[in-house]
């Protein structure tokens, strides 16, 4: 029984994401890549979720070219993103032109697997990346988000498996990305999973409720097929389980993926050095939040409530008492970007107006409308209609109503285009993307001024294209 379980590394996406607030910056990364490639990890996941937006966003840098130089220094390992399915790497849903350049232009540039979610577990809302993401050659991973309701059962984890396996995905990824689990749950479902499907799994936690290293162990024994670790300064907290307490448990056992310990402890000394550069790794604290088991409210969402009650954090009981209400009125979602942030100002709202939807924000009413697929459970229509009124509710897959918006993109950034990806960095992040798109420019203009002055020095005649 039992065989070598294979290992994605996080630590460049999750893993920073988690703990240092998606901060991490290119030119900390690429010095240790070649010996992260040379542990022999199943992939690396460097690419996607929130880092996309914080390259553009807080870094000002091209996310683009941090996945070229990534792809540059890693020869042998793939390369993994995470994909929030037709959401892309934002919060609302994109045209399908959009969808099906950005995933050509990832692979071109050196991604070989995207994990693909959709934050309902709606695969209709999945089923274009999939269908482009093979198309392009790259290796398909559909998703299941796990999370705890009355609608949740082993059996819609599996059907909504199989329906992914349906669509063409090589593998299946079971996201638990609030770290709520439980590890003898997951023994079953990993089991079933097995029995009922033909393709690998690879099964995603955190570590935020303390469980996740029991969780894995049952899911390895279970029959998983890969598990997704981080170096250890990047481990822990809200982040991944460790790397190498992880293998040296497998030493020895027909499990045992024969990892080089003393480079692992190598990778780990790098980014312990590295983190004093990151004022947003002190902030982090490691030890185990039980809340996530009571409230099922992950890591990111409790710190957006205390941004969000600044002044009246003794609202915040209140706040955590009015999400489970929330979920349920919206058939309950699972609580993952996008959903999490939606369910979350809404329980703000109604415990700050001292009335329930007194107040509905714009993405509760379109959710209600159908504009993010179908929920899991099923929405009173009493609900529904004191919310929506007599709007219409659609039924079709959201992305159908959807124009295309790839031209339109370029022509707002033709000033500052360089290349196609920029197009689409700003179809993703309109106002994030232009200013950055701006700033590039004016520094090449400053460039192209200390050249002008150069050649005047030099006697030349003034001509200078840019
Ligand atoms: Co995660």
């Amino acid at each position: 029984m039992g065989r070598k379980i294979k290992i994605t590394d996080t630590t460049l996406r999750d893993g920073h994401q988690s703990l240092w607030a998606t901060r991490m910056r290119t030119e900390d990364m690429l010095p240790i890549l070649d010996k992260m490639d040379a542990v022999g990890f199943y992939s690396l996941e460097v690419w996607g979720g929130a880092t996309f937006d914080s390259c553009l966003r807080y870094l000002n840098e091209d996310p683009w070219e941090r996945l070229a130089l990534i792809r540059e220094g890693v020869k042998n390992t793939k390369l993994q993103m995470l994909l929030r399915g037709q959401n892309i790497l934002g919060y609302k849903h994109y045209p399908d032109d959009i969808l099906t350049r950005f995933i050509e232009k990832a692979i071109e540039h050196g991604i070989d697997i995207i994990r693909i979610f959709d934050a309902l577990n709606d695969v209709r809302n999945m089923q274009k990346a999939i269908e482009v993401t093979k198309r392009a050659g790259g290796i398909a991973e559909g998703t299941v988000v796990y999370t705890i309701s009355p609608v949740h059962d082993i059996a819609h984890y599996i059907s909504t498996a199989k329906e992914l396996v349906g669509l063409g995905c090589d593998q299946i990824c079971l996201k638990d990305m609030a770290g709520i689990l439980k590890p003898y749950l997951a023994k079953e479902l990993v089991t079933q999973m097995k029995a009922a499907l033909d393709v690998p799994i690879h099964i995603h936690t955190h570590m935020t409720s303390g469980m996740g290293n029991m969780m894995y162990m049952q899911a390895i024994e279970a029959g998983v097929d890969i598990i997704d670790t981080a170096s250890a300064p990047l481990a822990m907290g809200t982040s991944q389980p460790a790397t190498g307490p992880i293998v040296a448990t497998l030493e020895g056992t027909p499990y045992d993926p024969g990892f080089d310990a003393n480079l692992l402890s190598e990778i780990a000394e790098y980014f312990e050095g590295v983190k004093v550069k990151y004022p947003e790794s002190k902030l982090v604290d490691k030890s185990v939040d039980i809340n996530v088991l009571k409230y099922q409210v992950p890591g990111g969402m409790l710190s957006n409530f205390r941004k969000q009650l600044e002044g009246q954090l003794d609202k915040l009981p209140a706040v955590l008492a009015e999400v489970p209400q929330v979920r349920k009125d919206l058939g309950y979602p699972p609580l993952v970007t996008p959903s999490s942030q939606m369910v979350g100002a809404q329980s703000v709202l109604n415990v700050l107006n001292g009335e329930r939807y007194k107040m509905v924000t714009n993405e509760v009413k379109n959710y209600l409308k159908g504009y993010y697929g179908t929920p899991p459970g099923a929405i009173e229509e009493d609900f529904r209609r004191s919310i929506i009124g007599d709007a219409e509710v659609i039924t079709v897959r959201p992305a159908e109503l959807l124009e295309p918006g790839f031209e339109e993109a370029k022509k707002a950034i033709a000033d500052y285009m360089e290349k196609e990806e920029d197009v689409l960095s700003y179809a993703a992040f309109p106002q994030v993307a232009e200013k950055f798109l701006k700033q590039r420019q004016t520094k090449k203009y400053k460039v192209n001024f200390e050249t002008l002055e150069q050649n005047e020095k030099e006697g030349n005649d003034g001509v200078h294209p840019i």
